[in-house]
């Protein structure tokens, strides 16, 4: 039984150190095995996970001595952070460390997605070479519409505007004249008129009780049958099964999705369509966001278990 528990797999010259210095237990694979998770904890300070390991009541009241969970990442769905902060454990997350990584992915994925990139390589390796049935489109003077411009929707929008696209929002907590939507002439507009305007619609939305399933297939059927639709945010902000039957009625033209319902997926028809990205939530992997993430969770839990405070303390 370890002070510093480590539920999957977070590597790197930080945590390297970290094993090296303090008494660290890093199994990739404990997040599985709830029952020898909530053994484990029992003795530990600080807990540091990513996104599967489920840090809810049960584990929480399991480790009487826990001082800090530090969350390998940004979204804090898996963490009961009101119930960590009612029991006086602090929470640390990385609030932007792979902010830049998830902005160039979805960039990365909506040239592939308007290029039929994947679905061009996959008939090249079989032999053919049909340049007219790849024919793609240009993102020059196309609208880009993202759903929810925090500190990763503004980056991509940065970045799609720098191709000619042009830019709308629909985020409840932005305002009209917002610095980040004036410099690029953006435009607040409703989720409404966002579904029905944009050609290539982005999701960054964090998840919590009031986006789950904010896009259905109701939602989907307003699209431009032209339309694609990118998530790199959470699965859970959408219903799956009405985008892959809005897919499969031909409502919007294609789909490129990193994070999904359930993770890892069970077998779905979105596997089977050529119009349809799927990539295994790989937006913020890269060595450069997860040097960061890594460096910033070893520095949190060095500075509370040494009686410091926390840099990137989250409050709830
Ligand atoms: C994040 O929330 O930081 C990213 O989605 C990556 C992750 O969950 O680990």
């Amino acid at each position: 039984m370890s002070d510093i528990l480590v539920t999957e797999n977070i590597q790197g010259a930080s945590m390297n150190r970290l094993m090296n210095d303090l008494d660290v237990e890093l199994d990739a694979y404990l997040w599985q095995n709830v029952n020898l998770l909530q053994k484990k904890i029992q003795n530990a300070k600080a807990l540091i996970v990513r996104n599967q390991t489920q840090v809810n009541r049960e584990l929480i009241d399991a480790a009487p001595h826990l001082k800090i969970i530090a969350r390998a990442g940004v979204g804090l769905d898996n963490v009961d952070t009101h119930y960590a902060h009612e029991k006086g454990i602090i929470v640390c997350y990385t609030p932007d460390a792979n902010s830049l990584s998830v902005a160039e992915l979805t960039i990365g994925l909506m040239l592939a997605l308007l290029r039929k990139i994947p679905e061009a390589r996959q008939d090249t390796l079989t032999g053919g070479w049909n340049r007219v049935k790849f024919t793609g489109s240009e993102l020059y003077g196309k609208t880009f519409g993202l759903i929810g411009m925090g500190r990763i929707g503004t980056l991509t929008a940065t970045r799609a505007h720098a191709f000619g696209m042009k830019i709308i929002a629909a985020d409840p907590y932005l305002a009209f004249d917002a610095p980040q939507l004036k410099q690029m002439n953006g435009k607040l507009v409703s989720q409404d008129e966002l579904l029905s305007q944009a050609d290539v619609i982005s999701c960054h939305s964090p998840l919590t009780p009031h986006t789950k399933r904010l896009l259905t297939y109701q939602h989907f059927c307003r699209m431009k049958p032209t339309a694609f639709f990118i998530n790199t945010s959470r699965g859970e902000v959408i219903d799956e099964k009405g985008l892959t039957q809005a897919l499969l009625e031909h409502k919007l033209a294609g789909a490129a999705l990193d994070v999904r319902e359930t993770e890892p997926p069970k077998h779905s028809p979105l596997n089977q369509m050529e119009n349809v990205i799927l990539t295994p939530h790989i937006a913020a992997f890269t060595l450069e966001a997860q040097d960061r993430v890594v460096d910033s969770v070893c520095e949190d839990v060095r500075l509370v278990l040494s009686g410091k405070k926390a840099i990137n303390v989250f409050e709830p």
